[in-house]
């Protein structure tokens, strides 16, 4: 592909502030002159703002051309990862980032304190059209390994619950680890630096806000649609397309439901209670938190059970999993016949949940009078209490984007798009998605490793 941009106003920017290459196209290359001159001050890592004013030169090719082995679209998990690991094994490497500061994402994650990784991520925990694309980079870059590199940076941790590693302290932790280890890899970092476009015409040449730059390989790491406050974007998947790879369909998942009616003014009724359930919904369970919010649901049941939520479906909660209700709600009429329902459930449930629900959907009477029909239609409620979602709250409140750019276009193996060399994608931007838990930053980890061991 030729580049079809002129030289305007991109030159003169480029001339003030930073970089870079190609003027007019990609040929035009051995002329041009791509020096880099850059303030670390730009960099606005909160632990590293002491690095101010040092500036960079790009190494000259020796064939009067300057540039970059790998160029890095998106400073996230995934895109500092893959950095590390290539300048690691000798590669000049640049990574861009259009917000303000590195790994955004992970500074919000866990709550504050990064839910890294987990220890039970298995590749069967993935989602995506080819469940087996995720095999074999999880495989060679594991739990363990994310494991090792936060103990060699003395970062404490914690299993909070069910195989999920959290900082003891915040997640900056993990932003600066990677930070260090870029910068011990002699990798090259700008902030505050959009990426427009990208070209290929034997070399990459990417358009940047900041003028050009040109490398021999690409690696798309701008992750998914979700919490586009945070900086994301669907670039890797305009790219992708771009270049003729496919992208599947694209929906935020983890994401809280929203109702509309009175499920509504139930739920805002609620808000800021969390309940213990089992949620169903597709012929997938999870055993998790319940959160009522002033819009819906969320919590970790929800947020998981989002991911398999299709338009239109009901979702089951089972409000006391492993409990007989029936069995016990019969014991309870044959002793304390006179007890209203209300006070048996009580002792089972939130006193504010039980005083809701047997104004809304429950006879509140005293269980004697109740009858086996009423009773059976009690435990339907309680244990496949059935709510319709109106929808979800988007993008703006996902914590994943479900689907991305198609594996089918991808090598497992190394993350480079089959039909255009040098061009990779990893991290979110792929379409391979896990539950909440660390997993998916373990999914950045390994998919931004095994791209590092190949650019
Ligand atoms: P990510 O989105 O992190 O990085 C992409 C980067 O590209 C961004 O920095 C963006 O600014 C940049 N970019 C985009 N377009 C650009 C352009 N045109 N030019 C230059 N730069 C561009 N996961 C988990 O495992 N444990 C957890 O605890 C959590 N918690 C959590 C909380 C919240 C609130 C959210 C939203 C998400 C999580 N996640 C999570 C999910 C996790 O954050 C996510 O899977 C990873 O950050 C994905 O990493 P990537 O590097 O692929 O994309």
């Amino acid at each position: 592909m030729a580049l079809p941009h002129p030289n305007n106003g991109v030159q003169r920017q480029a001339s003030q502030r930073f970089v870079f290459g190609p003027p007019v196209s990609c040929r035009a290359l051995s002329l041009s002159r791509a020096t880099i001159d850059y303030k670390m001050s730009n960099f606005a890592s909160p632990a590293h703002n002491r690095h101010t004013a040092r500036s960079y030169s790009l190494p000259s090719t020796g064939r009067g051309t300057e540039y970059y082995d790998v160029v890095v679209v998106g400073a996230g998990a995934a895109g500092l990862m893959c950095a590390v690991e290539a300048g690691k094994r000798g590669r000049r490497v640049l990574v861009l980032e259009h917000a303000d500061r590195v790994g955004k994402k992970i500074l919000i994650s866990g709550g504050g304190r990064c839910n890294f990784t987990n220890l039970s991520a298995t590749p069967a925990d993935y989602r995506s059209e080819n469940p087996y694309f995720c095999i074999s980079a999880l495989t060679r870059y594991t739990p363990q390994d994310f494991i090792d590199l936060v103990e060699k940076h003395r970062i404490v941790y914690h299993e909070k619950k069910l195989g999920q590693l959290f900082c003891n302290g915040a997640s900056q932790e993990i932003v600066r680890m990677l930070f260090t280890e870029c910068e011990m890899a002699g990798v090259t970092i700008k902030t505050s630096c959009k990426v427009i476009s990208v070209h290929c015409d034997n070399v990459f040449s990417t358009h940047t806000n900041l003028g050009w730059v040109v490398s021999d390989k690409l690696v798309m790491a701008t992750g998914g649609p979700s919490i586009p406050q945070m900086g994301s974007t669907r670039f890797s998947q305009e790219v992708a397309s771009q270049f003729g790879l496919k992208v599947t369909t694209m929906r935020p998942g983890l994401v809280p439901f929203i109702f509309k009616g009175p499920d509504l003014e139930f739920c805002r009724r609620l808000a800021g209670l969390s309940i213990p359930c089992r949620v169903v919904c597709n012929g997938v369970s999870f055993d998790e938190n319940l959160l009522f919010t002033h819009q819906g649901i969320s919590g970790p049941a929800i947020l998981q059970i989002s991911s398999y939520w299709t338009e239109k479906k009901a979702i089951y909660v089972d409000l006391l999993p492993g409990l007989d209700l029936a069995a016990h709600l019969q014991e309870q009429k044959d002793y304390r016949p006179k007890a209203e329902l209300a006070t048996i459930l009580s002792s089972l449930l939130p006193r504010n949940f039980v005083r809701a629900m047997c104004e809304t959907y429950l006879p509140n009477r005293t269980i004697s009078t109740l009858t086996i029909k009423e009773l059976d239609a009690i435990v339907d409620i309680l244990k496949a209490w059935t709510l319709t979602p109106s929808g979800t709250e988007g993008y703006r409140k996902a914590e994943v984007t479900l689907g991305g750019v198609d594996t089918t276009g991808l090598s497992s193996k190394t993350m480079e798009a089959v039909l255009v060399a040098g061009l990779f994608f990893i991290g979110e931007a792929v379409d391979v998605t896990g539950p909440l838990g660390g997993y998916n930053f373990q999914w950045a980890w390994a998919s931004g490793y095994c791209a590092g061991q190949y650019v």
